[in-house]
C-alpha cells in the first residue's frame, strides 16, 4: 500500500505539521503549548471545535516565511515516503502574514521554494489552493481573495474555504470566491462535514463549486448523490478524519463506499495527518480492510484524483503518466 503512487487533494499544510515540529519551534520561540499536547507527545482534542482551537494554538508559533519553508519541507518529505507523486495543499494568508499581500507573497515564495526542492529531491509535486477560515468571517475572507487573486497562476491554483461550517452561510463568501474565479482560481469549498445535505447544496447552488471538501453527509439525501454523480462533482474524502472527528464510529460505517457505487467522484486524502493520527497508507490500508478494496481500485481513484486536479494540463498529464507506469 505504501508503494502505490497516490494523488492527494485535501491536505491543510498547517494541520500536517508533526506534533514534534510545532513542540520544537514553541520551545525556541519562547511560547508555552503544553495544553495542546497529550502526555505522550500528540495533539490533544475532543471534539471538532476544539479541533480548531488546537490547530491555530498549533498554528501560532508559526511566524516567518522561513518556518513555512520547514513545515513544506517536512510535510513533502512524509507525503512523499507515503507514495504521494501530486499534492495540493491549503494555504491561508489569514496565518501567513495576516491576510496582507506583500507579506502573503513572501510567505509564498518560501513554501514554492520549499516545493521545488522536494519535487527535485523526491519528485513529488505540489500546488497550492488559498482557504479562507470561514469562522473569521466575510471580511477577512476578502483579504484572503485579495492574496489568493493576486498570486494566481500555474503554482497557485486554486481558492477554497475551511473552518467552522455551522458558521454563517457560503453565500455570505460569494464576493471573495467571485474575484478567485475571475482571477482564474479553481474552486472548492469545505461543505458536508458538519452542515448536513444542504450546506452541499449551498456550495453547488451559491458558490458554483467543482469540487467539494469532505461532502459525505451528502450520503444522507439520495436525490443530491443522483445531482452530485450527474454533475460529476468530485468530493475531496477524507475518511480518517471523520472517523477520528466522530462523524461516523468506524470505517465499515462510512459512505465512501456507497458514494462511489453510486457513480459519484470520490477521492481520498488526509485532511490533517498527524492530529488523526494517520497518513495516505493507514487510509488505504483502512479501506482495504473495510471494503475489500483492491490494488485496481485504489489505481481507480488515483486517477480520478489526477483528473480532478486544479493544475495544468500539462502536469497532469505527467500525473498520469506516472500512474500509468505503475
Ligand atoms: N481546517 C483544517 N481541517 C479542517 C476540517 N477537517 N474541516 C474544516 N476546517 C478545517
Ligand atoms: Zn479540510
Amino acid at each position: 500500500m505504501r508503494d502505490l503512487p497516490k494523488v492527494e487533494l485535501h491536505l491543510h499544510i498547517e494541520g500536517a505539521a508533526p506534533p514534534a515540529f510545532i513542540r520544537d519551534l514553541a520551545a525556541r520561540k519562547g511560547v508555552d503549548l503544553r495544553g495542546i499536547f497529550t502526555a505522550d507527545g500528540r495533539y490533544r482534542f475532543r471534539d471538532f471545535w476544539q479541533f480548531l482551537e488546537v490547530y491555530e494554538a498549533a498554528t501560532s508559533v508559526l511566524k516567518t516565511p522561513e518556518d513555512y519553508h520547514a513545515l513544506t519541507r517536512a510535510v513533502l518529505a512524509e507525503s512523499a515516503s507515503h507514495g504521494v507523486v501530486y499534492t495540493e495543499a491549503f494555504l491561508s494568508p489569514d496565518f501567513c502574514g495576516g491576510g496582507d499581500v506583500g507579506a502573503w507573497t513572501e510567505y509564498l515564495a518560501a513554501i514554492r521554494e520549499a516545493a521545488d526542492e522536494a519535487e527535485r529531491r523526491d519528485g513529488i509535486v505540489m500546488r497550492g489552493i488559498v482557504t479562507a477560515v470561514r469562522h473569521f468571517g466575510p471580511d477577512q475572507a476578502r483579504r484572503t481573495a485579495l492574496c489568493a487573486a493576486e498570486t494566481a497562476g500555474d503554482w497557485l491554483v486554486g481558492y477554497g474555504i475551511g473552518g467552522d461550517e455551522k458558521k454563517g452561510h457560503l453565500g455570505d463568501f460569494r464576493w471573495s470566491f467571485d474575484l478567485a474565479r475571475e482571477a482564474g482560481l479553481r474552486i472548492t469549498a469545505h461543505a458536508g462535514e458538519w452542515g448536513g445535505p444542504e450546506s452541499v447544496r449551498e456550495a453547488l447552488d451559491d458558490i458554483g463549486v467543482e469540487r467539494i471538501g469532505h461532502g459525505v453527509r451528502a450520503a444522507e439525501d439520495p436525490a443530491l448523490v443522483e445531482r452530485l454523480a450527474a454533475e460529476g462533482v468530485v468530493l475531496e474524502v477524507c475518511p480518517g478524519s471523520n472517523i477520528a472527528l466522530g462523524l461516523y464510529p468506524d470505517w465499515s460505517l462510512h459512505p465512501i463506499r456507497a458514494l462511489r457505487e453510486a457513480g459519484v467522484k470520490v477521492t481520498i486524502s488526509t485532511d490533517d495527518p498527524p492530529f488523526f493520527g494517520t497518513d495516505m497508507t493507514r487510509e488505504y490500508e483502512r479501506l482495504a480492510a473495510a471494503f475489500g478494496w483492491t490494488e485496481a481500485d485504489f489505481m481507480d481513484l488515483a486517477r480520478t484524483a489526477a483528473e480532478a486536479a486544479f493544475c495544468t494540463p500539462e502536469t497532469r498529464k505527467a500525473v498520469l503518466d506516472r500512474l500509468e507506469r505503475q
